[in-house]
């Protein structure tokens, strides 16, 4: 009798794990179960914030390339930097049973709902770039050691004004930029610049002439260049029309572009009239060649292959059970979880070194920089 039950249940098992293999193997062609079955063969989805700056482009195309080499199929999606097209396009993917996401949010606030339903739907997800707020169901964080990015721009304003090593004592001018209030990176960048600004702010070797220290006076809507730009405009009128900005800390190349604009139509660039120092990040085509051209001072390098290459590799470990690698399981609060993070380095890029780091590293061809 006992033997009986014990086949019986061992029949039941072997039945209930055919149904649970065929339930994944049916999920492997769209959808699939959390870390279980082979879900190799499946579909991944990728929704990346906007095609209007070329590093999203790439970091798309490495993800794809990334994920394919280890045998999924991608749905990559652009949300044109509008949150409400990112939410439909994540719906869309979870509609037709993609197995895993990876999202460099637009408005990291705005996708809760969504994940819930991905969560529902036993979908695992990685957060690419750029942390998503307040949602749990956010399994990793793939990124760069973001208030490093901002020391580096803040080091580099100081380092080249020369109050670093003393040999200038100042008062400089500097005017603050950051980025999207809407992109949970935008205050470790403030925060990492301001790390370093402050004390020199403090002891007024620095001024902002503006008086606009706040983050929530600097931000930058969508990281939009024509929208520094006409910061930018404005605060030479009202500030800068007597006296002279000596560093402008940008966070990111396209806002550069914009204030490098601001400040040639006010005759900066002429030979009485010098260029301040102008910080970056992203070493985008047209920023590099800025630099090189003496305009752009500075820019921040972050392999996007790199991030492309740890994002892929998170979203396999999880599809089949295994964790995945990660280096940070403390500074990243989304407020409901802390997400375990992976963070890469960010590097320093000025006209000095832009081709041992971005075009030795096959980052930038020489021939795009033409
Ligand atoms: C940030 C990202 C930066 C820059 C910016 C604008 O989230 O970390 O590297 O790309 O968006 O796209």
């Amino acid at each position: 009798m006992r033997i009986r039950t014990s086949a019986l249940t061992a029949i039941a098992a072997a039945a209930s794990l055919a149904l649970t293999l065929s339930a994944c193997g049916q999920d492997s062609e769209g959808g699939s179960e959390k870390g279980k079955g082979d879900t190799k063969g499946s579909t991944v989805g990728i929704a990346m914030p906007t095609k209007s700056s070329e590093r999203w482009i790439f970091d798309g195309a490495n993800v794809e390339k990334n994920l394919k080499a280890a045998g999924y199929k991608t749905k990559l999606v652009y949300g044109e930097d509008d949150p409400d097209t990112q939410v439909s396009q994540i719906e869309n993917m979870i509609t037709q049973g993609v197995s895993a996401l990876i999202v460099a949010a637009i408005d990291n606030k705005s996708l809760d709902n969504v994940l819930q339903q991905a969560a529902d739907a036993d979908i695992p997800v990685i957060s690419y770039d750029r942390l998503i707020l307040g949602s749990k169901n956010v399994d990793y964080y793939a990124s760069f050691d973001n208030e490093k990015v901002g020391e580096l721009q803040g080091g580099y304003i100081v380092e080249k004004l020369g109050l670093k090593d003393g040999s200038k004592k100042g008062p400089f001018n500097v005017e603050l930029f950051a980025g999207s209030n809407d992109d949970n990176n935008t205050k470790y960048f403030f925060q990492g610049a301001m790390n370093v600004l402050q004390p020199y702010i403090d002891k007024k070797q620095l001024v902002v002439k503006s008086g606009q220290t706040q983050l929530n006076q600097v931000t930058t809507l969508r990281w939009d260049g024509g929208t520094a730009q006409k910061r930018m405009d404005d605060l030479l009128t009202s500030t800068y029309s007597k006296a002279r900005v000596d560093a402008v800390l940008s966070p990111y190349d396209g806002i550069s572009i914009g204030i490098l604009s601001a400040l040639k139509s006010d005759d900066y660039g002429s030979k009485s009239k010098p260029l301040p120092i102008v910080t970056g990040q992203d070493a985008e085509v047209a920023s590099v060649k800025s630099i090189i051209a003496g305009e752009q001072t500075q820019t921040v390098y972050k392999d996007t292959r790199q991030l492309a290459d740890v994002a892929s590799k998170m979203v396999d470990a999880v599809l089949n059970d295994k964790k995945p690698e990660t280096n940070d399981t403390k500074t990243y609060d989304n407020g409901a979880k802390v997400v375990p993070a992976f963070l890469l380095d960010p590097v320093n890029v000025d006209k000095a070194n832009y081709k041992e780091v971005v075009v030795d590293s096959g980052y930038i061809k020489e021939s795009d920089l033409k």
